[in-house]
């Protein structure tokens, strides 16, 4: 029997140091091994976002004993690593270089392949972690650091439907929440708030919502979200804010989503089957609904990650690890930190950045 790929899969593109070993069955179905996060909210918390310097040093401090522990518990042994896949961009250049440059000398040391993976790569193979997910297939990803609908036709292959013209969506609500007085990362509370408000109280504005295609913008949104907060005058008060801004937020992805949808179909001339939301604001219960019930409305099967797959996780960079490794597409150890990396089908693979095709 052919020996199955053991891939070592790197993360620190901005505040979690995470480390993953992944292999697949028999049948080629991916098997998570180990999946090891260490987050800093805590380290970053009294400064109500993440501060590069600080992230940088808590990477440092971390990187050796989260990918000792992933290895430890996956029950592999070093030298059964058959390739190290770290993350490269995009990102925090100085968090990024920590995974990669670990990343490398690791590659070094055992004599072993380096890939280098673009981070946004990683969310978009992520749900194959764990569903049987052919190509190609839209994408949807919210996060704290982006926001855009992506046609994923293949390994490599990626169009980018629309994007953020502006805030991510998880930055927009993370902003509402400091505005409200809530600590960071203040998204998982705006949901908590808003369960208790009246979403309909403040009508709130929907930045090119007839316009753009399914590009997305959120910074008009903060905006008014700090005029209003102005004139709040009790607890009630806050949790209708919080209530209107959610709503708001599900009115616009209703909206784009069902444009993606169109476009996604459009582009690939045939019908979307199955849509996929990752990204850590994929946890909001609303918007989930929300989004279910548009793909019953269309009958198309959604698809979210589970919640530790949906955050930023080594697993995934592991997963395009696995699939890179099987077409030996290998990267030069002198491939270099970048911290915007687009992954449209020209930019996935960047000239000039060490990448071997
Ligand atoms: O994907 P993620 O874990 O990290 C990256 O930014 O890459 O996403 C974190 C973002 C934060 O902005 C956080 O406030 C937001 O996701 N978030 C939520 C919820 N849980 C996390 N936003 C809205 N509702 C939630 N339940
Ligand atoms: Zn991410």
């Amino acid at each position: 029997m052919n020996k199955k790929p053991i891939i070592l899969g790197i993360e620190s593109s901005c505040d979690e140091t995470a480390a993953s070993i992944i292999s697949e069955n028999k049948d080629g179905v991916p098997l998570i091994l180990s999946n090891i996060i260490s987050s800093q909210e805590n380290v970053h918390k009294e400064f109500g976002g993440v501060v590069p310097e600080l992230a940088a040093r808590s990477h440092i401090e971390k990187i050796d004993l989260i990918v000792d522990k992933a290895i430890k518990v996956s029950g592999k042994k070093i030298n059964d690593i058959d390739a190290i896949a770290s993350t490269a961009g995009p990102g925090l250049i100085v968090c990024l270089s920590v995974g990669l440059s670990f990343g490398k000398t690791l590659a070094l040391a055992l004599n072993k392949p380096f890939i280098a993976v673009n981070h946004l790569e990683g969310h978009a193979l992520s749900p194959k972690l764990n569903s049987n997910l052919d190509y190609p297939y839209l994408l949807l990803l919210i996060s704290g650091g982006h926001s855009q609908y992506l046609s994923v036709k293949g390994l490599g292959k990626y169009e980018r439907l629309g994007t953020t013209i502006d805030d991510a969506l998880g930055e927009a609500f993370d902003k509402t929440a400091k505005i409200l007085g809530v600590e960071f990362p203040g998204g998982p509370q705006i949901e908590v708030l808003a369960s208790k408000g009246n979403p309909d109280k403040y009508e709130l504005p929907k930045p090119i919502f007839h316009k753009g295609g399914c590009n997305l913008s959120f910074a008009g949104l903060k905006t008014a979200i700090l005029r209003t907060s102005k004139n709040l005058k009790n607890n009630q008060d806050v949790y209708d804010l919080a209530a209107s801004f959610q709503k708001t937020v599900e009115d616009i992805l209703y909206k784009k989503t069902r444009i993606a949808f169109e476009q996604f179909e459009k582009s690939n001339k045939k019908k979307l089957s199955k849509f996929v939301v990752a990204g850590g604001v994929a946890a909001n219960k609303k918007i989930r609904e929300m989004l279910i019930n548009l793909c019953k409305e269309k009958n198309v099967v959604p698809i979210f990650p589970s919640k530790e797959l949906c955050g930023d996780n080594a697993a995934m960079i592991a997963m395009v690890g696995l699939e890179k490794f099987k077409l030996k597409r290998f990267s030069n150890l002198d491939h270099k930190a970048i911290p915007r990396w687009q992954l449209d089908e020209n930019a996935s693979y960047m000239k000039g950045a060490g990448v071997k095709l």
